[in-house]
């Protein structure tokens, strides 16, 4: 079942997810190199990031699967007029008929396709969208197989917009390394506003990525996999191939 914070909640998503994204994007402009527009985004959301992108001139086209997602995402472009867009799609099979300079795919989202199939049948539809030399940038936590709870720590944060203030957390709460897959739950209190008091709580099946299994899936797919740098830290160093880690970022390219 979709998760409601992605579709008929998406405005507590949007407000949640509003954080300052500035100096990554600046980051992630820099890895995707200075030929990189238009960017694509699969799975983006309200489109925080592709309005950062398109706010610095750099075009930007998002998909995703849920249309109140898009719907939000298309309002925050229209007013003002952004260079970018998002349409409905499925990141499994999508073609939009035209090519990409790079792509980015953050906060582990691709964690919501479930088995390593789908993981190929995306990169199969990205490698056809993106042009030769092409980066994809993909943030996904890896599990360390001896320790699988090595790193894991919930995450908690505030966010406002106008007399409406969020208290979010964020927690894995099993994971099963046999299977593949963990669960998470997110918990968003309304503390200021209108609905104060009213709280959004919701599991979510996602996928648990060991290093060695995210190697095998990529080596499926016209990739290389360049490099992972750890976006946990802000100077972003690299980290070896393989190694566990939250909030990995994952360079790829074509
Ligand atoms: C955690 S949100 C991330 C949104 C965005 N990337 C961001 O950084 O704010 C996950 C998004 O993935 C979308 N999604 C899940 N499965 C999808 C699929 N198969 N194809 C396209 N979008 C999908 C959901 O609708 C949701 O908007």
């Amino acid at each position: 079942m979709p998760s409601r914070l992605y579709t008929t909640q998406a405005e507590l998503y949007d407000i949640a997810f509003s954080w300052d994204t500035s100096e990554e994007v600046e980051w992630l402009l820099e890895r995707l190199g200075s030929d990189c527009a238009p960017i694509l985004e699969p799975a983006c959301g309200s489109g925080r990031m592709l309005a950062a992108f398109a706010e610095r001139g750099v075009e930007a086209i998002g998909i995703d699967i849920s249309p109140s997602m898009v719907a939000l995402a298309q309002e925050r472009l229209s007013s003002p007029r952004l260079p970018a867009d998002a349409l409905e799609a499925d990141m499994t099979s999508f073609d939009l008929g035209r090519t990409f300079g790079g792509a980015i795919c953050p906060i582990d989202t691709l964690a919501c396709l479930e088995d390593p199939a789908s993981v190929v049948k995306h990169l199969d539809c990205m490698a056809t969208h993106l042009r030769p030399g092409s980066r994809y940038l993909i943030q996904l936590e890896m599990r360390d197989p001896d320790d699988p709870w090595a790193g894991v720590q919930p995450s908690i944060w505030e966010e406002a917009r106008g007399d409406i203030r969020l208290r979010i957390t964020w927690q894995v709460e099993e994971i099963d390394l046999d299977e593949g897959i963990e669960l998470q739950r997110s918990r968003i209190e309304i503390v200021d506003g209108p609905d104060r008091g009213r709280v959004l709580e919701e599991v979510h099946r996602m996928a648990a990525w060991t290093p060695d299994r995210w190697i095998s899936a990529l080596a499926e797919t016209a990739f290389t996999y360049l490099a992972v740098y750890d976006g946990d830290d802000e100077s972003y160093p690299r980290r070896p191939l393989g190694q566990a880690g939250r909030l990995l970022w994952h360079e790829l390219s074509l």
